[in-house]
């Protein structure tokens, strides 16, 4: 079972496509994410063998327990990824039942299956039925403001055998408006018949937060998304915190440093070209509220290639 190898409370990294690369996850794994998660993976491309999805499947065995997800809006295409998947024994295979991006949610993936809970239900049991590896949903509270019937689809969903349902506290329609609402979260992990694992998601952005809702709401876990891009450093407090320490934040050296690894670590593996345009959407978040980072941003942005990004950063630890 999936819970034997989650630890009593789980503090994990959420899904964030071009940002939960295997390079970024290694390094929040060894700051204290507890769970994985790959970036949400096609399933008609993984079933098109396009090499690129199953590069983004892939994963080190320092990363476990982790789950690879998939996202699709039929079932053929589902379960046949979710099989292809199964080569790479990951801890467990996650259906993304939560994307409101257009391209995602309007095809009827993605949130856009909460308009249509019967199909949601029959394609996640097929999925369950066709793998040997633990199942698990990411989903939002329901369609929209009028309809959020999350307490109902999880018992569903941990009736046709999932084995951990992670909410982000979100209406599809919401997209990423609003405040997260974390009642029915813990309305879900309230109702007796639920036995699996419940993880909450959605607008953590303290340490505070993290201990407030975890107590108020008794969730299995919480998933941090926005919060952590850039920001690895905050599964240590969170974990410092929850084990009674002292927090340490991180240093001006220690953030340089991380900030260079994840640079190298990705143009090592998917070359200069590719990990430049992705690591300008760190640097900010790296150097959040950083006094004088203004113009060291501008000239990280219009870099081309890693010697002047480290140039500039080695500057930012030399002068700020
Ligand atoms: C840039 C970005 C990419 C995301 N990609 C995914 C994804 O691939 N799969 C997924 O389930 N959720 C994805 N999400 C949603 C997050 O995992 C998370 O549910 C959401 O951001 C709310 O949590 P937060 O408030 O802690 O960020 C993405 C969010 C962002 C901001």
């Amino acid at each position: 079972m999936l819970k034997d190898i989650l630890p009593p409370f789980t503090l994990g990294l959420s899904p964030m496509d071009d940002v939960t690369t295997k390079e970024y996850r290694q390094i929040c794994r060894r700051f204290g994410a507890d769970v994985l998660y790959t970036e949400f993976v096609a399933s008609d491309a993984l079933v098109r063998d396009v090499e690129k999805s199953y590069d983004k499947a892939s994963f080190a065995p320092m990363e476990r327990p982790i789950g690879i997800q998939i996202f699709g809006n039929e079932q053929g295409p589902l379960v046949d990824a979710a099989q292809r998947m199964e080569s790479f024994q990951p801890d467990f295979i996650d259906i993304n039942w939560g994307c409101p991006m257009k391209k995602v949610a309007g095809k009827g993936g993605g949130s856009g299956i909460l308009a249509d809970i019967p199909k949601m239900i029959s394609i996640t049991s097929a999925i369950v039925k066709a793998v040997k590896t633990p199942v698990t949903v990411k989903t939002r509270l329901g369609y929209d403001e009028k309809s959020k019937p999350i307490v109902e689809i999880a018992e569903r969903l941990q009736d046709v055998g999932i084995q951990m349902i992670a909410i982000h506290g979100r209406t599809k329609q919401q997209m990423y408006r609003g405040d997260a609402d974390w009642t029915l979260i813990g309305k879900v992990k309230e109702n007796p018949r639920m036995t699996i694992p419940v993880f909450g998601n959605g607008d953590i952005n303290s340490v505070e937060k993290l201990l407030e809702y975890k107590n108020r709401y008794g969730v299995d876990g919480i998933l941090v998304g926005r919060h952590a891009v850039g920001n690895p450093f905050f599964f240590r407090e969170c974990k410092q915190a929850l084990n009674g320490e002292q927090v340490t934040l991180p240093t001006m050296q220690e953030k340089v440093g991380v900030c260079k690894e994840h640079l190298l670590a990705m143009c090592e593996n998917i070359g200069e070209s590719r990990a430049i345009p992705i690591m300008k959407k760190f640097y900010a978040r790296y150097f959040l509220a950083v006094p004088g980072f203004k113009p060291y941003k501008l000239k990280l942005m219009e870099t081309k290639t890693s010697e002047q990004v480290l140039s500039i950063l080695k500057d930012v630890g030399d002068n700020l």
